[in-house]
């Protein structure tokens, strides 16, 4: 356990961020080596193991590989395995937006306004058909702008899966999210907005903008290189992120990754 307790810890709602999954059409799929429906799952163990009360899960995308609605059945199945606590998600670059709108599973995901106590969680689709970096349409901005004006006394968090800023690696940083300075336009109008989080990096990020808080969350497959001027892949474990939002608007958040276990990745390729 990385974290200490809180003192207001019995009122902070936890929310758990999980991200870039990267399923195959079956359960064999590997990526870069790695099976990638085994490494989720020892994320979800890892979670269950370390968390006694999850109040949400929220995944950011890459759910799939490649789009195929046995990948996001599969996805939901797993974390059902371990979790009964509302779940949202969102697409990211390698996902069909249309697939996972269009699913049917006894246990489909929350819409994309999630209420968590004095906190909301809103979900944006930064995904482009065809494209690996991301942008927010208008109607994205829109729905945003609609949200935080009507619920303008809740603590907002939002989640995305393009990285609304440069993480530091040249190569992913060409892939952002291009209209980030209308996002920000966004937020910057409206003071209850103080997280932001997003996946597609594969690695731990947090800064600070505004005072609005700033995450990128690890994968739950292969991780990437930190600060890499190409792409380079990490010897870290996959993980996990974990929020308390507390009702005051404050919030808290580590990073935990799998430990004890020795992966078959591929850590020389040169991409993915
Ligand atoms: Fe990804």
């Amino acid at each position: 356990m990385s974290w200490s307790e809180s003192p207001t810890k019995e009122h902070a709602m936890r929310l758990i961020q999980i991200t870039d999954s990267h399923l195959g059409p079956d359960s064999e799929e590997l990526l870069l080596g790695l099976n990638t429906d085994d490494s989720l799952i020892d994320v979800l163990q890892l979670i269950a193991a370390e968390q006694t009360a999850v109040d949400a899960l929220v995944c950011t995308g890459d759910i799939a590989s490649n789009p195929h609605s046995g990948s996001y059945a599969r996805f939901l199945d797993r974390v059902r395995d371990y979790f009964t606590a509302p779940l949202g998600w969102l697409p990211g670059n390698h996902d069909s937006a249309e697939l996972m709108a269009n699913l049917e599973h006894p246990h489909l995901p929350e819409p994309r306004l999630m209420n968590l106590g004095n906190w909301q969680l809103v979900l944006l689709d930064s995904s482009v058909p065809g494209e690996i970096y991301g942008e927010l349409e208008e109607s994205e901005l829109a729905f945003l702008e609609r949200v935080l004006k009507a619920g303008s006394e809740r603590h907002t968090m939002i989640a995305l899966h393009h990285q609304p800023i440069p993480v530091g690696s040249e190569w992913i940083d060409e892939y952002l999210l291009r209209n980030a300075r209308d996002f920000f336009g966004v937020i910057d109008q409206h003071s209850q907005v103080k997280a932001v989080t997003w996946g597609h990096v594969h690695q731990s990020f947090h800064q600070q903008r505004n005072g609005v808080q700033l995450y990128a969350t690890p994968a739950t497959c292969v991780q990437f290189k930190p600060n890499s001027q190409r792409f380079a892949v990490d010897t870290v474990m996959p993980g996990y992120r974990w929020f308390d939002l507390h009702p005051d608007g404050t919030l808290e958040s580590g990073v935990s990754r799998v430990n004890g276990k020795i992966y078959r990745i591929d850590y020389q390729s040169a991409g993915y």
